[in-house]
């Protein structure tokens, strides 16, 4: 018996696929330190947690199918914090996720076959969504030298035909930590305007804008807002990853009212994690400011530490909590496979994400790796060092450079 031939294509996620590798280190006595994965170590507020236990209901019911109405009144009232102060419940549709988020934009906004366009490199999950509603990912490559910049908007339009659908950008972004500025939004919306078609922009990581930088949020361009759609997500802002609760945003009531088809299929989204999504949103604003000060001192220890190393190029990311350098290594996947079989300093060694599976462009991102910080500063500088060691060692036993 077979498989389908859809799935054979899927790739299996590179921030995930060396696990395996990862625990067997473990077992011979090797401490892994995870640069691979956008799990942080921070607390969840006490708000979300304190709900959890004080959940009361008899039964975990079945809830409405685009999410809870107080969940959704909050997050519309959250909004305004960035300016946007005309957010309904109804402009609002509670999903399981931002990755069950990602997946209802391209069933409802995508036949088989449409594009969308995105700059890579980008969340590699992505390809995995676009794979499942059938859609091709149309790459415009955004480059290390820029500091992962927009490129030139004259690139997206190329790109655009008649099977275009959407532009879908993350910002700030996983992987490179670029956060886009007012005015190369504005540029994009003014080319999704010519052509007609979408503005997807995946802001699950909103707050974590570092150096002073105010985020712009996509919902603030009210008079392009029919052709916008924002992805959000409760996983990173509030460090409850495994509650599973994101959401929609948009003021296209006919996008609602279709993709409304995909979640009662799925019925609801979680019921008690809602609660807690709420909740979390009532924590004061020091949770949030403490959090991010946390993740700035850690990007700034990490950049400061990489920098050092021979050889690797490291663009300073602005936002979310991951960077891309480019590795003096042959094939990076090789490099990070190398560290967790045959490497080892001290008792550690390091896993990081390579990047190649976060462009679409063949042979692109082959020397790159995708680094995340989420864990304290201490541990940080111990995987920077089996980088710096780990680099050393490979170049010299595996590719024969002294
Ligand atoms: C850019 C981006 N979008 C969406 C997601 C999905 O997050 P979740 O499904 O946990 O909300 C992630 C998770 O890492 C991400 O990095």
């Amino acid at each position: 018996m077979q498989m389908s031939k859809r799935i054979s294509h899927f790739q299996a996620s590179p921030i995930r696929r060396l696990v395996p590798l990862a625990r067997e280190a473990q077992k011979r006595g090797v401490k892994v330190v995870h640069f691979n994965i956008g799990q942080p170590d921070i607390k969840t507020p006490v708000e979300a947690l304190e709900a959890v236990h004080n959940y009361s209901d008899d039964v975990i019911a079945y809830g409405s199918s685009e999410g809870e109405l107080q969940l959704r009144t909050s997050l519309a009232e959250y909004y305004k914090k960035y300016g946007v102060d005309d957010v309904r419940p109804e402009n609002v549709m509670i999903t399981t996720g931002g990755s069950e988020a990602l997946q209802f934009v391209f069933m409802t906004l995508c036949d088989p076959d449409d594009e969308v366009i995105i700059p890579e490199p980008f969340y590699t999950n992505v390809a995995t969504f676009a794979n499942i509603a059938m859609v091709n990912l149309t790459p415009v490559t955004s480059s290390i030298d820029d500091a992962f910049a927009l490129p030139p908007v004259e690139d997206f339009e190329k790109c655009i035909n008649k099977k275009t659908t959407a532009i879908l950008l993350c910002s700030p972004n996983n992987p490179t930590g670029h956060v886009y500025s007012r005015d190369e939004l504005l540029q994009l919306l003014e080319i999704c305007k010519k052509h007609d078609i979408f503005l997807v922009v995946d802001e699950v990581y909103r707050e974590f804008c570092y150096d002073g930088q105010k985020f712009t949020t996509i919902l603030s361009f009210p008079e392009y807002r029919d052709r916008i759609i924002c992805v959000d997500s409760f996983s990173k802002r509030f460090s409850m990853c495994g509650a599973r609760v994101g959401a929609i945003v948009t003021f296209n009531e006919n996008f609602m009212s279709d993709a409304i088809k995909l979640a009662q299929a799925r019925l609801c989204p979680p019921a008690i994690e809602q609660v807690a999504a709420a909740a979390a949103l009532e924590a004061p604003e020091s949770y949030i400011d403490e959090v991010v000060g946390e993740y700035e001192r850690r990007r700034n220890t990490l950049i400061s530490a990489i920098q050092e190393i021979p050889g690797v190029k490291v663009s300073r990311p602005k936002g979310a909590f991951y960077f891309v350098v480019d590795l003096p290594v042959d094939d990076a996947e090789k490099f990070a496979i190398f560290l967790l079989k045959e490497f080892s300093y001290n008792g550690h060694t390091v896993m990081f994400a390579p990047a190649e599976d976060f462009y679409v462009t063949e042979g692109l991102g082959r020397k790159q790796a995708r680094i995340a910080y989420v864990i304290n500063e201490e541990e940080l500088l111990i995987g920077a060092e089996c980088l710096k060691q780990g680099l050393k060692e490979y170049r010299k036993r595996i590719m024969g450079i002294k």
